[in-house]
């Protein structure tokens, strides 16, 4: 009687297991679009009215398609494959954090890591970025910071953390913990910083390395791929709360906040990737002398006057008016009475975009040869695509469509978390040889609320107790 039971329900929950792990491991299949580089040929497969049955055919061949060896993802080689996931903000385990939530950060960690490797392994792209607010919080200290890190490295990117590890062993403090080293950082910093100052208009001595030229991985011992962390708001701060120790240990465990890699530059079709900490742009600031080297960058940036396309990767959205996205536009101050921080009085507490001056003088700097680009942030959790028009030789606009000859595409990148489910952002660049322009196209390739996830990993936990348990009763 009871075997009976048992063994109805054993194959009720294998069939349930089944079923769950097909989905989460051929998740993109039922999106094929969305989830696959743009390409003209796919394009044309684009129909609005689907049958049950049309769905169904296209789920398999797309299923075929990725299983079967068959690299039709990556078909046009010369176009440019970029993979973006918005804010995965992952959080802290504290001494009093109960056991369920433990569990539920524990597995959050391999559910963010799920997505990743599903995308890499179907896609194949030639950089990943991560758009920022890679943790939950700005106000943690260095240890927590470190072992953060090596959960983002080791779990969701699946790579080696011994070179987070080295960076530990060079920075302990007397507990053997990682504390970055930032009175070393910052005397560095202040060092590169007042040579640069004063030798504006030669060539300084010394430099911030600002630049770079057809990187295609930073280890590529390991990786044929390129992987660059942004700076969110909750890793290093708004500009009215970053501290040495916040830049120290992201540049210590994450690299440049600011840089940009230029590609085939002597071509037909040059285009670069310009990574931007644009938390670090306006203030007033903690420290001004951080805002100043982000000048510095763009500076230095736009006086390369390159000719190419741009791809700027940065967190903070740039400034568009109310209704246009989620955000609308929200800019604090800290008051000037604020305990215990009465240091921070006045100065930048946080913001939804850029102020509207600077988003000017940003866009003109970076876009201003007029070539076709693209912006991808995050800090909007919810996504968002807006353009951005010239409208003068100063002035830029957001709109939701392209209403002028020169614009740029702001893709606001819909958070990768559960709740937001599990999104990742594909970006496609293709070099029309006609207009001899690059195209960018952007889609949003959504997962599963988290519980999906781990439905099908607790259900096969299930599934294979039951059917143990079988051999006893
Ligand atoms: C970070 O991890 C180390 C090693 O597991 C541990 O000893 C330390 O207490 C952790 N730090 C924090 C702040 O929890
Ligand atoms: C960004 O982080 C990844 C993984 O955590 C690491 O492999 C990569 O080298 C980092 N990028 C830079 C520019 O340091």
């Amino acid at each position: 009687m009871l075997r009976c039971a048992v063994k109805r329900f054993a194959y009720f929950a294998t069939f349930l297991t089944i079923v769950a792990n097909i989905y989460i491991y051929t998740y993109p299949s039922f999106h094929p679009e969305q989830c696959s580089w743009s390409c003209s040929n796919k394009n044309a497969l684009l129909q609005k009215d689907l049958t049950l049955s049309d769905k169904v055919k296209r789920y398999f061949s797309d299923v075929r398609e990725q299983w079967g060896g068959n690299h039709a993802f990556a078909d046009n080689d010369k176009d440019i494959h970029i993979l973006a996931f918005g804010d995965p903000q992952i959080k802290g385990i504290w001494p009093k954090t109960p056991y369920v939530s433990r569990l539920d950060t524990y597995g959050n960690d391999y559910y963010l890591g799920h997505i990743y490797d599903m995308m890499q392994q179907r896609l194949n792209p030639q950089v990943v970025t991560v758009m920022g607010d890679l943790f939950s919080s700005q106000w943690i200290g260095d240890s927590e910071f470190h072992n953060r890190t090596k959960r983002y490295i080791s779990r969701i990117f699946k790579r080696d953390p011994t070179s987070i590890e080295k960076v530990k062993q060079q920075n302990l403090d007397e507990q053997g913990q990682y504390k970055a080293n930032w009175p070393e950082w910052g005397d560095r910093f202040n060092e590169i910083l007042n040579s640069v100052k004063e030798n504006e208009t030669e060539n300084s001595e010394l430099s911030f390395g600002f630049g770079y030229e057809n990187i295609h991985s930073w280890n590529p011992d390991l990786e044929d791929f390129l992987i660059i962390n942004i700076t969110g708001n909750h890793d290093v701060g708004y500009s009215g709360d970053a501290t040495y120790q916040h830049m120290t240990r992201f540049h210590d465990l994450f690299g440049k906040d600011n840089y940009w890699i230029e590609y085939e530059t002597n071509t037909t079709h040059p285009w670069r990737i310009v990574v931007l900490n644009d938390l670090l742009l306006e203030g007033p600031a903690l420290q001004p002398e951080f805002v100043e080297a982000t000048w510095i960058f763009l500076n230095q940036l736009n006086e390369r006057k390159f000719n190419g396309s741009t791809v700027l990767l940065t967190h903070v959205p740039f400034y568009k008016r109310e209704g246009l996205c989620v955000d609308g536009p929200d800019t604090r101050f800290y008051p000037d009475t604020h305990a215990p921080e009465s240091y921070k009085a006045g100065l930048l507490r946080s913001q939804n975009h850029l102020s509207e001056s600077v988003s000017n003088r940003v866009l003109n700097m970076i876009f201003e040869n007029g070539k076709p680009g693209i912006i991808l942030t995050g800090h909007d959790h919810e996504g968002c695509e807006t353009v951005y028009n010239k409208r003068s030789s100063s002035a830029w606009e957001a709109t939701r469509n392209i209403e002028s000859d020169v614009f740029v595409k702001e893709i606001t990148v819909k958070s990768m978390m559960g709740e937001f489910n599990g999104n990742t952002g594909l970006i496609t660049g293709h070099f029309n040889t006609d207009s001899m322009t690059w195209e960018w196209t952007f889609s949003l390739c959504p997962f599963a609320i988290q519980h999906v996830w781990w439905f099908a990993k607790v259900s096969l936990l299930i599934t294979i107790f039951t059917w143990s348990s079988l051999l006893f009763v």
